[in-house]
């Protein structure tokens, strides 16, 4: 269910953040649908140099070995849709992910799904490339709080991934209510964030890492939460909402990578 999670999110402190230059459409609320071009301008995708290799040396029918070490992640920024070429987009190699060190890949109920990667070169802001704000430490969003999901994951349950940018309204769903018996139970902490679960929405994002952004009194747009794991019985099935890793948890974690001795 979970494979690499990252934060696949451009986020800032004291720099303007959270305010696209091209706004999302947030007037439709129902459904998953394609997001206005370059209006969640944070949003990252995420490439394996390796898995692309394979894909280019198989088709040439010649047997290479990759040692399983050299795994190698490239981040595309200001994409839209995937399989084109796009002007103002640019693609970094990622130099050092890391992983929180009480992550455990055998148990995502456990929480600290969150990593943060570390890019090559650093990137110039744009029209399409900008900074999402992070939640203040902390943060609980009310029950009920609209967010919006974005990625190019699976449209429905085992449906093909998206090649544009895919927006989905959810809204938050309560530690209290999403940790009762009949919803997640005690899968569910309180170091995560429930959104969705009405079982009618068909946003079913297959992209672990993607991000919840919701927006602040003040108008920006802030990332509270990290796409982390969901119902093995299908996208947004009734009262098994998506579960996200609750950014505003983490924010010291955050601050101690970025200032760290790596
Ligand atoms: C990780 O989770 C598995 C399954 O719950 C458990 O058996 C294992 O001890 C955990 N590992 C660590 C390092 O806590």
């Amino acid at each position: 269910m979970i494979r690499i999670l990252l934060l696949s999110a451009l986020v800032a402190g004291a720099l303007t953040c959270g305010v696209p230059t091209y706004p999302p459409d947030v007037t439709r609320v129902v459904g998953g649908e394609e997001a206005t071009p370059n209006s969640w301008p944070w949003q990252v995708s995420r490439w394996d140099l390796t898995m692309l290799l394979k894909l280019v040396l198989n088709s040439w029918a010649q047997v290479i070995l990759l040692p399983h070490s050299s795994r190698t992640y490239a981040v595309a920024l200001g994409r839209h849709n995937l399989y084109i070429a796009e002007s103002g987009s640019v693609a970094v190699l990622v130099s050092m992910t890391v992983v929180h060190e009480k992550w455990n890949s055998s148990d995502v109920s456990n929480g600290y799904d969150i990593a943060l990667v570390k890019l090559t070169n650093p990137v110039s802001l744009t029209d399409k490339i900008q900074l999402a704000c992070l939640p203040p430490a902390g943060t609980i969003l009310p029950n009920n709080y609209p967010c919006y999901v974005t990625g190019w994951g699976y449209l429905q349950t085992d449906g093909p991934a998206a090649e544009v940018l895919q927006q989905g309204r959810l809204l938050v769903v309560d530690y209290a209510t999403c940790s009762s018996p009949d919803w997640w139970g005690s899968t569910v902490k309180t170091c995560m964030i429930c959104a969705g679960g009405d079982g009618a929405i068909s946003s079913c994002f297959g992209d672990s890492g993607g991000p919840l952004n919701c927006q602040a009194a003040d108008g920006r747009w802030e990332v509270h939460g990290i796409v982390s794991f969901g119902s093995s019985f299908g996208c947004n099935y009734y009262h098994k909402p998506s579960v996200f890793t609750r950014v505003s948890k983490y924010i010291d974690w955050i601050n101690s990578v970025r200032t760290g001795p790596a």
